[in-house]
C-alpha cells in the first residue's frame, strides 16, 4: 500500500489496487507462459470497481478481460478500454448483439437463438461478430450439450464462411474445481478435449480454448489450455478454504471494509440490543454503533456472529444487523466516536477477512465481498 487514507466517517471499502496486482502476476507465475489470462471483472469486479482493477490486471499482465453481461463489456469500451479483448458470456434474446459487434466485443454464443441473433446483427452492421462458442460439458447451466453441439458447429462454420462471424474461441466452465479430486473434473476436461476436437476437425480454428476458474488455474495445469479466467483469486479471496488462505496461495485480499464507530455509549445489564432484542447485555457495559447495514451488504444472516475489530479487539455483532447499521458489546471498552472499526481486510493486522464473515454468515467469501453496495464508497490504494 502506498497511501494511508484518513479514518472513515461513515464507511468506506478501500481497494488495494498494487495487491490487485501482485494477484495477477502471481497468478501469471502458476501458468505457462504461452497462457494467457482474462481478468474477470464481472459485477463490478466482484464489488471492487470494474474500471479501475480491468486496467489494473492489465497493467500487470492480463491480456483479456471477462464479463458476465454484455452491459458490463459495453461500460469497460466506453470507458476507454478499446484496445483488449472482451469476452462477455451472459446474453438473452434482444440484447445489444450490434452494439458488442461494433465494439470489438467477443460474444459468447450456447445456443441457435444466439446465434441467429448474432448473425442478423452482423448482417445489419455490416461487420464481422468476433463469437466464442460456449460447451456444456457437465455444469447443467449456461452452453451447449454434446447433443446439439455438430449441429451449433456447423451452423457457426456456415455463418463464418458467409463473413458473418468469426469463431474466436471455444470453451466451458467446470462445476466443482474448487473440490480437487472431484471426479466431474476429469470427466468434464474429457468432454471438453472431445468437444474441441470435434470442433477443429470441422474447421473451426480458434484463437483460444479455455475452462479454468481461478481454483482450475490454482490447482489443475492440465486445464489451462490458452488461456485462463480467475476472478475471485485476483482480488486476493481464496476460492475454497480447503485450497489454502490466500497467504498459502500466495495472493492478497484487495479490498477492506471499514466503518467509523457512530456512538458509545454505557447500558445497565439486561439491556436488549437492536431489533428483536435477541441480544441482551448480562452486565453493565458500552455498546458501540457501526454505521453498516445489509443495505451496505452486511448480511443480515451474520447476526449476533459477525467478526469486526474495534479498538484492538475482535467484537462480535450483537443482536441483529439492521438495514444501516449494527451494534457490538465493548464490554466496557470506550473507544472514541470515529475510531475504525474493520469488518474484513487482509487479516495481517488482527482484523477478521472476508472469509470470516462468509463462515458467520453460512455463505461464501465471494459473496461477501460482491455485496457491498453501492452506498460504501470505494477508496482506491496503490493506483
Ligand atoms: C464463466 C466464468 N468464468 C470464470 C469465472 C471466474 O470464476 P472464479 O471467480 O471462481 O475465478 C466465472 C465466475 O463465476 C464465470 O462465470
Amino acid at each position: 500500500m502506498t497511501e494511508t487514507p484518513p479514518p472513515p466517517s461513515r464507511a468506506r471499502a478501500e481497494i488495494d489496487l498494487g495487491a490487485l496486482r501482485a494477484n495477477v502476476r502471481a497468478l501469471r507465475a502458476r501458468v505457462a507462459p504461452h497462457v494467457r489470462v482474462m481478468a474477470v471483472v464481472k459485477a463490478d469486479a466482484y464489488g471492487h470497481g470494474a474500471v479501475r482493477c480491468a486496467r489494473a490486471a492489465l497493467d500487470a499482465g492480463a491480456s483479456w478481460l471477462g464479463t458476465a453481461t454484455p452491459q458490463e463489456a459495453l461500460a469497460l469500451r466506453a470507458a476507454g478500454i478499446t484496445d483488449v479483448p472482451v469476452l462477455c458470456w451472459l446474453w438473452t434474446p434482444g440484447d445489444p448483439w450490434d452494439a458488442g459487434i461494433e465494439a470489438g466485443l467477443d460474444m459468447a454464443v450456447s445456443g441457435r437463438w444466439a446465434l441467429d441473433e448474432v448473425t442478423a446483427a452482423a448482417r445489419a452492421t455490416g461487420r464481422t461478430a468476433r463469437i466464442q462458442l460456449k460447451a456444456d460439458t457437465g455444469l447443467g447451466r449456461n452452453g451447449c450439450q454434446p447433443a446439439d453441439w455438430p449441429a451449433l458447429v456447423a451452423e457457426a462454420l456456415k455463418a463464418e464462411k458467409d463473413g458473418l462471424v468469426k469463431v474466436t474461441g471455444l470453451w466451458s466452465h467446470f462445476a466443482c474445481a474448487d473440490e480437487p479430486g472431484h471426479p466431474s473434473i476429469a470427466a468434464q476436461l474429457d468432454v471438453f478435449r472431445s468437444m474441441v476436437e470435434y470442433a477443429e476437425k470441422a474447421g473451426v480454428d480458434p484463437e483460444v480454448r479455455h475452462i479454468a476458474n481461478s481454483p482450475a488455474t490454482l490447482t489443475l495445469p492440465e486445464a489451462h489450455f490458452d488461456l485462463v479466467r480467475p476472478g475471485i483469486a485476483m482480488y486476493g479471496v481464496s476460492p475454497a478454504p480447503e485450497l489454502g488462505t490466500p497467504a498459502e496461495l500466495g495472493l492478497r485480499p484487495v479490498m477492506s471494509l471499514k466503518a467509523g464507530v457512530a456512538l458509545v455509549k454505557e447500558v445497565p445489564a439486561g439491556h436488549g440490543v437492536s431489533y428483536g432484542h435477541h441480544y441482551v447485555t448480562g452486565a453493565e457495559t458500552t455498546l458501540g454503533l457501526i454505521p453498516v447495514g445489509y443495505a451496505d451488504g452486511v448480511p443480515r444472516h451474520a447476526s449476533g456472529r459477525g467478526p469486526v475489530l474495534v479498538d484492538g479487539r475482535v467484537r462480535t455483532v450483537a443482536g441483529r444487523v439492521a438495514m444501516d447499521q449494527f451494534v457490538v458489546d465493548l464490554g466496557g471498552d470506550r473507544p472514541e466516536p470515529g475510531t475504525e472499526a474493520v469488518l474484513f481486510g487482509s487479516g495481517e493486522h488482527g482484523e477478521p477477512t472476508a472469509q470470516d464473515w462468509a463462515e458467520a454468515a453460512d455463505t461464501i467469501a465471494y459473496e461477501i465481498v460482491t455485496r457491498i453496495g453501492a452506498r460504501v464508497p470505494r477508496v482506491y490504494l496503490g493506483e
